[in-house]
């Protein structure tokens, strides 16, 4: 089976792109030097929140989180704002695609591989993301955590692409930003992609990823 998953915010979407776009339109004067640092706290808190609601049993939809975590990072920098919050929302709901994001999902349908998102987002989150982003008519399926009720790296979440596409863990080539989601798609068995965008140095998680790429330009798909 060829078979190549995705992860979306950070891997396909550009997660800094609402803060960016919003500080390069003018509109807040105080986000042109703190963007960097808004869009930075804002992720990891997002982050933070998913991994720490799924180690407590606490599941409310990645949407609420990213609100969450984006009112934690706005009272940190002193930046709350009723007009802001809702305009970087609004851009977060329809972040741009990394530029590489619809090539290699085109290079990858074009070898005759299945194509899906697995994400944390919930299903409206995600299906307005991919749409907007023009996406959608290079996937077979948007995968959401929905339906397993917790956040990656949990392996159920995983086990929703083995069900949805009756293959075994070891048939999937999933491609991530986050290191910490390669090492829970790793220990799953899947084969694991690690897209380092970031340069970052590797997770210390006790799994090596099979490949290392500094961008998607790098994945390639034999036909
Ligand atoms: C996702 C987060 C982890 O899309 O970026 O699942």
């Amino acid at each position: 089976m060829k078979l190549a998953v995705f992860d979306a915010y950070g891997t396909l979407l550009d997660v800094d792109a609402a803060a960016r776009q919003l500080a390069f339109s003018g509109r807040f004067p105080d986000l042109a030097e703190n963007w960097p640092a808004l869009a930075a706290l804002w992720r990891s808190r997002q982050l933070q929140y998913s991994w720490l609601r799924a180690l407590t049993g606490h599941y409310i939809s990645f949407w609420q989180i990213t609100e969450d975590g984006l009112d934690f990072a706005l009272d940190s920098l002193s930046l709350s704002d009723p007009a802001l919050r809702d305009a970087l929302l609004g851009l977060y709901r329809r972040l741009t695609p990394y530029d590489d994001a619809l090539p290699a999902l085109e290079r990858a349908r074009a070898a005759g591989y299945q194509t899906a998102i697995l994400s944390n987002a919930d299903s409206a989150m995600l299906a307005d993301a991919a749409t907007s982003a023009g996406l959608n008519a290079h996937l077979d399926v948007l995968l959401s955590v929905d339906q397993a009720g917790i956040f990656k790296p949990d392996p159920s979440v995983y086990q929703l692409v083995c069900d949805h596409f009756d293959c075994r863990a070891d048939e999937v080539r999933f491609f991530s930003s986050n290191g910490w989601d390669i090492a829970g798609a790793g220990r799953f068995g899947f084969q694991t992609h690690w897209v380092n965008r970031a340069g970052q140095p590797i997770e210390r998680l006790g799994l090596t990823p099979d490949q290392i790429i500094p961008s998607l330009e790098g994945a390639i798909f034999a036909v």
